[in-house]
């Protein structure tokens, strides 16, 4: 089967306009990756647009305060790749404003991994290597009928092997965009529209009904859910408490309120006779929130996050407070923000 030629013609006639596709600037290239790594088109379009317009190059980039793109950053998700982005700003800069040149070099990149190097090295070099992400799993393993599971050693070589044969040597990055769109457009996980797919002849999901069981994908590790008591403090003049988490993990570097962890809800009485909450606190009064005993629940890849916010009234000012549009500006999570976006509108 022909495989490249109709893909490329397919894409053609369906691709999205989108401002990345417009540029072979390596710099423009890399951003929109890395922002569209776990992220929509549609989620990730905006932010692509603030980041162009914020640090136009590199060196703008290397150059802002960390704080300043955890920010822009606000909402996206995964901010390692915010901290990645500007670490692997840096190396360039240090490079004398040199973007790496090819694959390989792109891969000591701070964030970039293979798909994100093939990407790049195609899309701005037009260098012969294939993409291989979610959208290319599922064509080929579609197509091509391959059970062998995505996320296993043995699937990502044998995928790895075929993108690499299928792909066009005249026409790299086309080929490149082209089955990442036909991925997100046609060949789409749940209900392809397959009486319209240019494939329909050859492809071996469709002749043998196994559409719904392609690709396959091994479950790993059990949800782990987590209860965090968020501790909203207002002093008598307003103000309110936060601090830094960790520089690594979860939400690394962000600002959210102290909080008190458990086991699950907890009632006023418990929460307060908390060593955390005593060892800030002492006694003092706190009051409902809406969301002291029904969380907002955030859900990531291996943790299920019951957020419950409790008002602390305090009697005395406190070390540490900031004003309520201090603690808005900094860089924070997204249950934060949510919070913060109720509790304290503009
Ligand atoms: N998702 C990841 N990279 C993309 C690209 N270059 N175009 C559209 N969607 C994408």
């Amino acid at each position: 089967m022909n495989f490249s030629q109709p893909l490329i013609n397919w894409y053609d006639n369906h691709k999205r306009s989108l401002p990345w596709r417009d540029t072979s600037d390596p710099y423009r290239i890399w951003l929109s990756e890395i922002i569209l790594q776990q992220t929509r088109v549609s989620q990730g379009l905006p932010y692509y647009n603030k980041f162009v317009e914020t640090f136009p190059t590199v060196h703008d980039l290397a150059a802002a305060p960390q704080e300043d793109v955890l920010k822009l950053w606000q909402g996206l998700g995964y901010y390692s790749r915010a901290r990645n982005l500007q670490k692997a700003a840096l190396q360039i800069v240090d490079n004398n404003g040199n973007f790496p040149k090819n694959f390989k070099k792109l891969l000591d990149l701070k964030g970039v991994g293979e798909y994100t190097a093939a990407a790049i090295a195609s899309f701005a070099y037009n260098e012969v290597v294939a993409v291989v992400d979610g959208n290319v799993y599922r064509v080929l393993s579609r197509i091509y009928g391959i059970s062998l599971p995505i996320n296993s050693t043995e699937g990502i070589k044998e995928f790895k092997k075929l993108a690499n044969e299928l792909i066009d040597p005249e026409n790299p990055a086309q080929y490149n965009q082209a089955i990442m769109e036909f991925g997100a457009l046609q060949c789409v996980p749940k209900n392809p529209v397959c009486a319209i797919c240019p494939f329909q002849t050859d492809c071996i999901a469709l002749n043998q009904n196994r559409i719904a069981e392609l690709p396959v994908k091994i479950k790993k590790t059990k949800v782990l859910s987590l209860h965090h008591h968020y501790l909203v403090t207002i002093t008598p003049s307003g103000k309110t408490v936060l601090q830094e988490r960790p520089q690594s993990g979860i939400w690394a570097g962000l600002y959210e309120f102290p909080f008190v962890e458990s086991d699950g809800a907890l009632l006023p009485r418990e929460l307060t006779r908390s060593q955390e909450f005593l060892s800030v606190y002492g006694d003092v009064r706190f009051r409902e929130s809406g969301y002291n005993q029904q969380p907002i629940i955030h859900k990531l890849s291996h943790r299920k996050i019951h957020a419950y916010f409790w008002i602390v009234e305090t009697e005395a000012e406190m070390d540490h407070a900031i004003d309520v549009a201090v603690a808005k500006a900094k860089p924070l999570h997204v249950l934060m923000d949510r919070f913060m976006t109720e509790f304290w509108p503009e």
